[in-house]
């Protein structure tokens, strides 16, 4: 074995995999902050914000894993499950996942997805969905790698009412003079 791959297997082994804390929401946040703003919007209609982090603490904690190296968040995965008034099945969604660019391609990314999978297991889902910008090929291949497949086509259509709010709004404070 040469030593680059001695030195990636070492690495490997001293990275940790934990459920999140209520300590960690600040460095998953600004560990998002840097992953995400590559690609602008790694699935389309959802923003990376301080809220989202937080609401899945209160809502989905056991769905939220994260990879530790040394004291710092250098990956994670956050997740939910749903189930629909129409269907016995219950789905799994991932929604974000992400790992610090100094770290990618090191299987990080793998076992944070196969520790949310076992977890989803146990929660009785049945099936795991993941959306993701068409053009983000490293999850894309990521994700079909993993098993991921039969892929469906959404379009998200976007339409400015600022203009209307304003007029809205100057209507009312008219009203109240
Ligand atoms: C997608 C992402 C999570 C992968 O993390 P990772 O830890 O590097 O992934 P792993 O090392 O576990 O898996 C590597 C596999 O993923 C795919 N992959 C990862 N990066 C890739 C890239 N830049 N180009 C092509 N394939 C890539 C490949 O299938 C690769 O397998 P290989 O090394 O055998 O070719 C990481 O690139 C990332 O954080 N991206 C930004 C955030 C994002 O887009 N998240 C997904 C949507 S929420």
């Amino acid at each position: 074995m040469d030593s680059e791959e001695d030195d990636k297997q070492k690495l490997q082994k001293m990275i940790k995999y934990r459920e999140m804390t209520i300590d960690d929401l600040g460095k998953v946040f600004h560990l998002g902050e840097k992953v995400f703003k590559v690609q602008k919007a790694p699935n389309s209609y959802r923003t990376w914000d301080e809220y989202d982090v937080i609401e899945f603490f209160q809502n989905d904690l056991e769905f939220c894993i994260i990879a530790e190296f040394k004291n710092d968040i250098i990956g994670f995965v956050l997740g939910t499950t749903v189930s629909k008034n129409n269907s016995a099945w219950k789905y799994g969604h991932l929604v974000w996942l992400g790992v610090h660019p100094d770290f990618q391609r090191m299987g990080v990314a793998e076992k944070l997805f196969l520790k949310f999978k076992t977890l989803m297991l146990k929660d009785g889902v049945r099936m795991l969905i993941v959306d993701t910008d068409a053009e983000n090929l490293a999850a894309l291949h990521f994700f079909r790698k993993h098993g991921f497949g039969n892929p469906q086509q959404h379009i998200y259509l976007t339409m400015n009412i600022d203009n209307e709010r304003n007029r809205l709004k100057k209507k009312e404070n008219g009203k109240n003079h």
